[in-house]
């Protein structure tokens, strides 16, 4: 049973811009460090952090809350399979939002262009 889906696009120039004004201070509260060292090790990271950023808030939408108090940047980690897919690991409040839900899975699928960076969501029980 679907409870949550969610969709994000990005203009992976705002990202670009935010890292070049603020960077580390800027990625660091948005990602984990295994999400930065991903991102980082492409010539151009920015469509590989904007595409980060939406599927953290495609994942907010899939859950109704958006990012707030209950589902912050840090509770969400996209991670990657050997095969390249991706796969959401849930921390702290996002654990327990997950919990609280019933879910069982929770599925996010990512695409990004020079310009633009997509992502959606899918909560499951
Ligand atoms: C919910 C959230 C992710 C929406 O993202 P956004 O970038 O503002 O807007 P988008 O264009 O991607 O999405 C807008 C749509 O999200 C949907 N939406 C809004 N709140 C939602 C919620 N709680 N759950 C699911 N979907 C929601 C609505 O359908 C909205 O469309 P509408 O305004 O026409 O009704 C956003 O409110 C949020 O939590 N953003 C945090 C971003 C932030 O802190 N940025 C700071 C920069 S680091």
């Amino acid at each position: 049973m679907i409870l949550g889906i969610g969709i994000d696009i990005i203009e992976v120039a705002r990202i670009a811009s935010s890292y070049e004004k603020f960077g580390e201070r800027f990625v660091n509260r948005i990602l984990y460090a295994d999400e930065i060292a991903y991102c980082l090790s492409h010539k151009n990271p920015a469509p590989f952090l904007a595409v980060r950023f939406s599927a953290k808030e495609a994942i907010s939408k899939a859950f109704g809350t958006g990012i707030c108090a209950q589902l912050g940047w840090q509770d969400m980690e996209i991670r990657r399979k050997e095969s390249g897919e991706p796969f959401v690991v849930l921390h702290g409040k996002g654990k327990k939002l997950f919990q609280s839900r019933r879910a069982k899975r929770l599925l996010v699928s990512l695409s990004h262009t020079a310009n633009y960076a997509a992502a959606t969501a899918v909560l499951e029980r």
